[in-house]
């Protein structure tokens, strides 16, 4: 698969430090566009999924996508093995990807991809077969990125889930043929 150029030349993706997860945890509620007027916000175990960056550095890999001019962080994703506390979809050999985020005004140069592209080398290097990952119904801008990676929409593994709880997509990633 091919990065982005641009995203290439200007960011790079690696572990989160310890001295960055409260960083990465307002990173993750901005990239989530939460901070922005109007914004729906989210439930209170949304919000300690989305701030809590320690806990999924716990459970998995954390990962943030760094510009390499300022420093700043831009990205995030948690890569989770199968059995992780946080973990909601994957089975055996599966490796989940969760909490993908890009602030809003570093969109559309190529991050989220090199972020699901080291996401599939840690899967890979961890033995996995397969990523499974969901998002929401409606967040077609996500569905656009996984497709066009290469991701599959699964219906079959769909449940549906209590209102006001978002209904869920889930999308997987042949490890092999990737
Ligand atoms: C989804 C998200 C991570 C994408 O990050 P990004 O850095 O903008 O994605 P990329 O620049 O790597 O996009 C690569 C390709 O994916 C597709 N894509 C990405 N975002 C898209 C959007 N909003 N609408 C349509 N296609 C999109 C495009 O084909 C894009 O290539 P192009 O820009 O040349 O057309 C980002 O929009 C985001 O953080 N959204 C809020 C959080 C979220 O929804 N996370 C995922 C669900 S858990």
């Amino acid at each position: 698969m091919t990065v982005p150029t641009q995203a290439l030349e200007t960011a790079i993706v690696r572990r989160a430090r310890e001295s960055e997860y409260e960083a990465v945890g307002e990173l993750t509620f901005r990239g989530f566009g939460h901070h922005l007027a109007g914004a729906r916000q989210p439930d209170a175990e949304r919000l300690n999924l989305l701030v809590n960056a320690r806990a999924r550095a716990a459970a998995g890999e954390l990962l943030v996508a760094e510009d390499t001019t300022t420093g700043e962080l831009l990205g995030t994703v948690t890569v989770l093995p199968h059995g992780s506390s946080l973990a909601r979809q994957a089975e055996p050999r599966e490796v989940e990807v969760r909490l993908l985020a890009v602030l809003p005004e570093a969109r559309r140069r190529g991050l989220g991809w090199l972020l699901l592209d080291r996401a599939s080398e840690l899967a890979v290097a961890q033995g996995a077969e397969r990523i499974v990952l969901d998002t929401g119904v409606d967040n077609h801008g996500s569905q656009n990125l996984y497709e066009r990676y290469g991701y599959v929409r699964r219906p079959d593994r769909e449940k549906p889930r209590p209102a006001p709880k978002v209904q869920l997509a889930v999308f997987t990633l042949d490890l092999a043929s990737s």
